[in-house]
């Protein structure tokens, strides 16, 4: 008994085998046990010895499970520890480091460029009522223009904003009728369009909007003229062409020369050279009187542009989609823009 424990202590590389080999020798069923059990049957000469003897063997088997108990435990932290070991001379792992999206980047620098002018950035409801979006904006219920605009309603009453001129009045409204407004309002807006390179169902504007005594049509001309220098160089030529929008009397949609850049470098747009940007025209005098303002006394200018379109133009993107599908290779190639 003795040897064949002793030889499966040696051999168990576990410490669970350790309290097999526990249980098979020493336990209540033990093999060991079974003969200290059987004592009562032997003779009187012989009890003695064989009581010494296995008591002998019993501690034997318990000094070396413990020995070889504690041989593993101090071999399983060893190993512990060597897993868990950190090298600190290893070079470390880059760290990723977002950026900024094209689009914001482009919002900011048109936001920038109009504060430099004078203008407060503000901002409107994109859940937006019919009101503001189409009736202090000079489009009453039935007005044919409101086709232009495929809208999302809600309600009858509420609707997504299909641009971001109710923002105009909201703060005409906000202005009290009495006082010079120069804001610029970037935003989501919204139309029922069906998603391709072009055209997406949800959208960036920016309106702009100038109100005072004696503001022109030649002031808005030379402030798109500035924006578009700015935004795009000094060899850009911009030209208004007549257009109509309820809420501006006279309406014009302006163009931009037009050159596409990459890195390769720049070449002149196919068809006419000349790519529209916004739409822009004189506050309709239905529109500041609506918002509180005596349109003898004061005149104003508006704009709304799509920064989308814009960023196209100025980095050669060729997918609308791609502002919104966020492929981090498409926005990589901007973080550094
Ligand atoms: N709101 C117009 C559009 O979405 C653009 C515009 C804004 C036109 C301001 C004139 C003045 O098409």
């Amino acid at each position: 008994i003795k040897q064949e424990a002793l030889g499966r202590i040696v051999s168990a590389d576990e410490l669970k085998e350790l309290q097999e080999i526990k249980v098979a020798y020493l336990g209540k069923k033990g093999s060991l046990t079974s003969v200290l059990r059987g004592m009562g049957k032997l003779s009187k000469e012989e009890r003695p010895l064989i009581g010494e003897l296995a008591n002998q063997v019993r501690e034997e088997i318990t000094t070396a499970l413990e020995e070889k108990g504690q041989k593993l435990e101090e071999l399983a932290l060893e190993k512990q520890l060597e897993e868990e070991a950190i090298d600190v001379t290893l070079p470390g792992r880059p760290v990723e480091v977002g950026g900024e999206h094209l689009l914001t980047k482009i919002v900011e620098e048109i936001e920038d460029l109009f504060i430099g002018m004078g203008y407060e950035v503000r901002e409107g409801p994109e859940v937006e009522t019919d009101y503001y979006n189409f009736e202090a904006l000079n489009l009453p219920k039935g007005h044919p223009a409101r086709d232009m605009q495929d809208t999302f309603y809600i309600t009858n009453e509420l609707l997504m904003r299909t641009h971001t001129s109710p923002v105009q009045a909201r703060t005409m409204k906000e202005f009290d009728g009495d006082q010079s407004v120069k804001m610029i309002c970037p935003g989501k807006v919204y139309r029922r369009d069906t998603d391709d390179a072009t055209h997406s169902h949800q959208f960036t504007q920016i309106e702009g909007l100038y109100v005072g005594k004696d503001v022109r049509m030649s002031d808005l001309k030379g402030t798109l003229d500035q924006f578009a220098k700015k935004m795009f160089g000094k060899d850009r030529e911009i030209r208004l062409r007549p257009s109509f929008f309820p809420f501006t009397e006279p309406s014009v949609e302006m163009d931009i020369s037009c050159k596409v850049c990459n890195g390769q470098g720049c070449s002149v747009c196919k068809g006419t050279g000349w790519i529209e940007i916004l739409g822009a025209g004189m506050v309709h005098p239905n529109v500041l009187e609506m918002a509180g303002y005596d349109p003898k006394e004061y005149t104003g200018f508006a704009f709304g542009m799509g920064p989308e379109r814009i960023a196209m133009l100025k980095y050669g993107v060729n997918d609308i989609r791609q502002f919104y599908t966020n492929d981090k290779r498409f926005l990589e190639q901007y973080h550094n823009a």
